[in-house]
């Protein structure tokens, strides 16, 4: 069942080519001219005339739900919060009429996140899911939603269920943003082509899983990890970094790289490796020196590049490419080489893979 494939996982991060096609079908146009989301098109007065929108998540929805953050605050000018579902629940949170939450979660089954919608459905907010496991506890307690369709998710550690999480987030931002005409035809009409070229891009990222795994030799031993990003790519940083957490037990941290000058910078010295992420956007210059602060203390650095870049791999210890695709794109293809990079280190430490110790696939105690 594991299609042959040692684990779940690497046969998960295998599949995300498919999984993103079969997320997207029949939701954009074959000639790209437009997304159709049922579950927000029924819903559209509501989204348009939304005051706010709030996610509420754990782990990995968590993270793909900092992304959803930044594409739907850039597209549709929507004000836009993201709460961990454990914290939301305990703060007597503040829920206006006209407030959309969006719960986000791979199984559905998630307590915290289960009672983060129950809270806020008795405040009267409009409770959106974006789910995998179709029919689930969430997927049944929200008024609407887009299920993401990646199929049966079994590895413990999500990767599939990220990149279609991550998806869904971009077509519900571009649904909304063509209804309020917050984004140019131009602008459009580019997401929707990375969109419908993604699962092509994503099978040239994996043709470096072999490089990935050679790599993965040079720090089964290290003891610590620091993951930097910026924009778009900060929560790829945290999740880059939760993955190697949870399967190889490295500690870990994911940090906006700009943040390293308050504090964790003092951490960096050759036994830290440090993974950054440095695709070519509008911050990439500021990226850069980010790098160069890391080099000069000695820190050993594993860069994600656009491909075609030179100018951090004359700094970078180790550079692993991407392609490029239009900068809100850019955390569904590198958050693939760090989910290979976590997992080869993990089996170098031969680590239980698919089932790590103390974690299950779904959280559904508090
Ligand atoms: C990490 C991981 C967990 C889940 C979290 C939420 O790889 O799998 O952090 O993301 O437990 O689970 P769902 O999405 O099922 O609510």
């Amino acid at each position: 069942e594991k299609g042959g494939y040692p684990h779940f996982m690497l046969k998960e991060i295998y599949e995300q080519p498919k999984t993103i096609i079969d997320c997207t079908r029949g939701r954009i146009s074959a000639d790209g001219s437009s997304v159709t989301l049922s579950g927000v098109m029924a819903n559209k007065e509501r989204f348009l005339n939304a005051n706010r929108i709030i996610f509420v998540a754990c782990g990995t929805s968590w993270h793909a739900s900092l992304i959803g953050e930044r594409l739907i605050e850039e597209m549709c000018r929507i004000p836009v919060e993201v709460e961990y579902a454990s914290e939301f629940r305990y703060r007597n949170p503040v829920i206006n009429k006209g407030d959309i939450v969006i719960a986000v979660s791979q199984s559905g089954e998630t307590a915290d996140t289960l009672a983060a919608v129950e809270l806020a459905k008795e405040r009267g907010a409009f409770i959106f899911g974006i789910c995998n496991q179709v029919g689930s506890s969430i997927a049944r307690a929200t008024d609407s939603g887009t299920y993401i369709h990646v199929g049966p998710e079994i590895g413990v550690a999500s990767t599939k269920a990220f990149t279609g999480q991550v998806t869904v987030m971009a077509m519900i931002a571009l649904t909304l943003a063509h209804e309020k005409g917050t984004v140019t035809p131009e602008y459009f009409s580019e997401v929707i082509r990375g969109l419908q070229r993604l699962p092509e891009l994503i099978e040239r990222v994996l043709e470096s899983d072999g490089r990935i795994s050679e790599l993965s030799k040079i720090f089964t031993y290290s003891r610590n990890f620091l993951y930097l990003g910026r924009g778009y790519n900060y929560p790829v940083a945290l999740e880059g970094a939760l993955k190697l957490k949870e399967i190889s037990y490295i500690h870990a941290e994911g940090y906006p790289a700009a943040e390293m000058k308050h504090g964790p910078i003092a951490l960096i010295d050759s036994e830290m490796p440090v993974v950054a992420i440095a695709t070519a956007d509008n911050i990439y210059d500021k990226t850069v020196s980010n790098i160069q602060t890391v080099k000069a203390r000695g820190g050993k650095i594993i860069a994600v590049v656009t491909e075609g870049d030179t100018v951090v791999r004359a700094i970078a210890d180790h550079c692993i490419e991407v392609p490029p695709i239009i900068e809100c794109l850019t955390p569904i293809l590198v958050s693939v080489p760090l989910q290979l990079l976590a997992y080869h280190i993990a089996v170098n430490k031969d680590r239980n893979v698919d089932q790590p110790r103390n974690l299950a696939k779904s959280v559904t105690v508090e």
